[in-house]
């Protein structure tokens, strides 16, 4: 159930971080206003679908055979590859892959022109979704 969830969660965190991210580069490239209706709320709900699946996955974590548990029952140096990459890739890449796009919407709302705070939010959701991406169990997942 809770699998399920973070399985179907993802398409859309995806979609929505992926939207701020092409929302907030277009901003900085063309130079325009930064609204706060528009822009800022593609920002914010990238950011929270991201937290929201992020805490499901950390539940996950501990429920699903494949993470903690399987861990803990072959240690990490005797882990498959697929193994390793839900056990220890996908959770660590995640966590760092969150920081940066917590950082990227915090700096946003420091930044002092509208072209820094687009470049703040693309840069660093930009580099997110890069990690996420890159460590995705993608055969089990599509
Ligand atoms: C925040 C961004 C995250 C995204 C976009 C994401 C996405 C996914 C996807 C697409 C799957 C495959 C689901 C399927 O097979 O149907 C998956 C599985 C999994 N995720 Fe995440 N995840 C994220 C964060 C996390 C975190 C932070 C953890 C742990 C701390 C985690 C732990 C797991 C585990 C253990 C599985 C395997 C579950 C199983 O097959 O039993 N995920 N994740």
């Amino acid at each position: 159930m809770i699998v399920s969830l973070h399985s179907y969660i993802a398409f859309l965190a995806l979609a929505v971080v992926l939207l701020a991210f092409i929302n907030a580069l277009n901003g900085f490239l063309t130079g325009r206003e930064f609204q706060q209706k528009r822009d800022r709320s593609i920002s914010l709900a990238g950011v929270a679908f991201f937290h929201l699946q992020f805490l499901i996955g950390v539940i996950v974590y501990f429920v699903s055979a494949k993470g903690f548990y399987a861990l803990s029952e072959v240690g990490i140096g005797n882990l498959s590859s697929e193994a390793r990459l839900l056990a220890l890739e996908h959770p660590t890449t995640n966590l760092i892959a969150v920081a940066l796009v917590t950082i990227g919407w915090s700096r946003h709302k420091k930044a002092s022109s509208d072209k820094a705070k687009f470049k703040s939010v693309a840069l660093f959701y930009g580099i997110g979704l890069v990690l996420i991406l890159s460590r995705i169990p993608w055969s089990q997942w599509v």
